[in-house]
């Protein structure tokens, strides 16, 4: 009797400290493009889209390549920093292992990704965001396999969702006369096409336990410098950029409507359409001193896809709104976050609060596996 009173003391004990150990750390799954990317491309050898030369994270950690398609931080890296978030490996880095998952969450984007499977094939390899999701099923899997269905269905649930995809489908498909797409759809059809799938994937997500999302909107991707050298006056492309308004529309629309009708779905949507849109009317207002053309260039050869080391950097990076022919910079990622951050009214986690330890259970779960 007293044997059995106290393996079952120690049995509790044992579960306790692996409920608590893993149980209530909050991180963040990410889904996005080159945005939002930390290194997967970098590890598909044969993707066109990577950001692995100099000088692509110059200004973050030790100023080596990291993935990032910038010279420092994405706006997904402020704004989880904010939020007071680890920041998550990308999904193909070697350590991102179970614990690694259970402690900091991953990262799935991937340059030249977009919302449909199509987007983006020119670069050869790219996860899109069905893939992502994909991806992201292993994951669960793997958790699940860890610590057991019942705890690994509270630590989806608990986890923070951010979903930022949509430049690539009209950049790098739509608007490109190489793909189907283009010649198959009209701006309207096309929209509703791009919204039912992402009305879809939103929703498969919410059934894979995602609660807590965000998802991005598009800044005003006319006037990225690849998109200016295509208009002879080199101004902004205003067909690209009214696409970009429409999609945040019906964006912002969607993201309320699954939020009212997925049980305990809390989705919320924010862009920075209309300030990134006033800084490149007026840079100088932001401190910025250029807003028209890429920091990191190669020459008058434009458009150079990517930043090379034989480009020249720009004087002073934090005054420059793009770093190269798609990406904005650091300093712009910061605005663009700030704005967001406003627009999505989020709080700050206390992990300290959250990780506080909660009673044993009263009868030890058997049926969970370990
Ligand atoms: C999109 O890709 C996913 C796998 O990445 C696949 O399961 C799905 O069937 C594809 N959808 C379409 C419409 O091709
Ligand atoms: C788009 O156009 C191509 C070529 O004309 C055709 O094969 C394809 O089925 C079309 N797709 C859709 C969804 O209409
Ligand atoms: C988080 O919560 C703990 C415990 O309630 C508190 O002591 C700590 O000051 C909080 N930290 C922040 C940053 O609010």
């Amino acid at each position: 009797m007293k044997l059995t009173v106290l393996s079952l003391v120690i049995y509790t004990t044992i579960i306790a400290i692996l409920i608590n150990g893993y149980n209530c750390k909050i991180v963040q799954f990410i889904f996005g493009d080159s945005l939002s990317d930390v290194g997967n491309n970098n590890k598909l050898s044969k993707s066109l889209a990577r950001a692995s030369l100099p000088w692509y994270g110059i200004d973050f950690g030790n100023g080596m390549p990291n993935g990032r398609f910038t010279n420092g931080r994405t706006v997904a890296d402020i704004i989880g920093d904010k939020m007071g978030l680890p920041r998550p490996p990308a999904f193909l880095d070697p350590s991102a292992n179970e614990e690694v998952i259970l402690e900091n969450g991953v990262n799935y984007a991937s340059g030249g990704g977009g919302i449909l499977n199509e987007t983006g094939s020119y670069f050869v390899q790219r996860f899109c965001l069905y893939k992502q999701i994909e991806l992201f099923q292993g994951t669960q899997y793997l958790i699940r396999a860890k610590i057991g269905n019942k705890e690994a269905g509270k630590f989806f649930q608990e986890a923070r969702y951010v979903v930022a995809l949509g430049s690539n489908d009209f950049i790098n498909n739509y608007l490109m006369p190489v793909y189907s797409d283009s010649w198959n759809y009209s701006d309207e059809t096309f929209l509703k096409y791009l919204m039912q799938t992402l009305r879809e994937q939103l929703t498969l997500l919410h059934s894979l336990g995602a609660r807590k999302l965000m998802v991005f909107g598009l800044g005003p991707m006319g006037c990225i410098p690849l998109q200016r050298v295509l208009s002879s006056s080199g101004g902004c492309q205003e067909k690209t950029n009214k696409l970009a308004q429409m999609f945040n529309t019906q964006t912002s629309k969607l993201v309320i409507e699954l939020s009212t009708s997925l049980p305990n779905a809390e989705y919320k949507f924010g862009d920075a359409y209309d300030v990134v849109n006033d800084v490149i009317t007026n840079p100088n207002d932001y401190g910025f001193s250029n807003s028209d053309s890429p920091c990191c260039s190669f020459g008058k050869i434009r458009p150079a896809l990517t930043c090379i080391p034989a480009s020249t950097l720009c004087k002073d990076r934090s005054k420059y709104v793009f770093w190269d022919e798609y990406h904005p910079s650091d300093a712009a990622n910061e605005l663009i976050a700030n704005e967001m951050i406003k627009k999505l009214g989020f709080k700050t986690i206390n992990q300290t609060d959250n990780a506080a330890p909660f009673p044993a259970p009263a009868v030890a779960p058997l049926s969970e596996g370990n």
